[in-house]
């Protein structure tokens, strides 16, 4: 299965991902793609020193969503990606990407979905003082961070936590939560 990862930021749930591949834990699985919509992200570079070919793009270069995301699915193509891993990524996937991929694009995100979508999902947690949150992947569709959900962890918020420290927690079962889901859908499994 060849996946193609999309990040905008540091990149570590891509790394734990290339790590997995390292180390077998997810095996026929290639990543054949970095797609990002900053340049100067973590992630790219990363990718850079794995030798993984990277798209990088401005969305203010294009004159709209559909155009950057025409230019995304050359690349694709090209890279024959089968699978659309969402990690990190903080835009909303359109048309043009939604209709090539459908029910092929999953996402990573930092809650019990369907609480605290959005942006900073962690201190909205945080804010709101709820005593459990954690991760989800989910199947993309339309919507921001909606789409069925494949799979869940909790994370306890303890007394005296603080952003770090549950960010940290948090992306601790993101990097096993993610390899696991991908290996899944590679062996077309489910997982708990
Ligand atoms: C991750 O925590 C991911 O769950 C979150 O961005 C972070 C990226 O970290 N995604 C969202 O909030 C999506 N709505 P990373 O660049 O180190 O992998």
């Amino acid at each position: 299965m060849n996946i193609a990862v999309f990040a905008s930021g540091t990149g570590s749930n891509f790394a734990a991902i290339l790590q997995a591949i390292k180390a077998e834990q997810i095996k026929n699985v290639e990543v054949v793609l970095l797609v990002s919509d900053y340049p100067e992200a973590l992630a790219v570079q990363k990718a850079k020193d794995e030798h993984i070919p990277v798209f990088a793009f401005k969305a203010k270069d294009y004159p709209d969503k559909q155009a950057y995301e025409k230019r995304i699915l050359e690349k694709l193509k090209e890279r024959r990606v089968d699978v659309i891993v969402l990690a990190g990524y903080m835009r909303l996937i359109g048309d043009v990407l939604l209709q090539a991929y459908g029910g092929k694009i999953i996402n990573v995100h930092p809650s019990l979905l369907p609480a605290f979508k959005g942006k900073d999902a962690i201190g909205q947690a945080l804010d709101y003082g709820v005593k459990v949150t954690g991760v989800t992947v989910h199947f993309v569709d339309e919507g921001m961070d909606t789409g069925p959900i494949i799979a869940q962890r909790v994370v306890k918020i303890d007394k005296d936590e603080t952003r770090e420290t549950l960010m940290k927690k948090i992306q601790e079962q993101e990097h096993r939560l993610l390899p696991q889901v991908i290996q899944s859908l590679a062996n077309k499994e489910t997982v708990q």
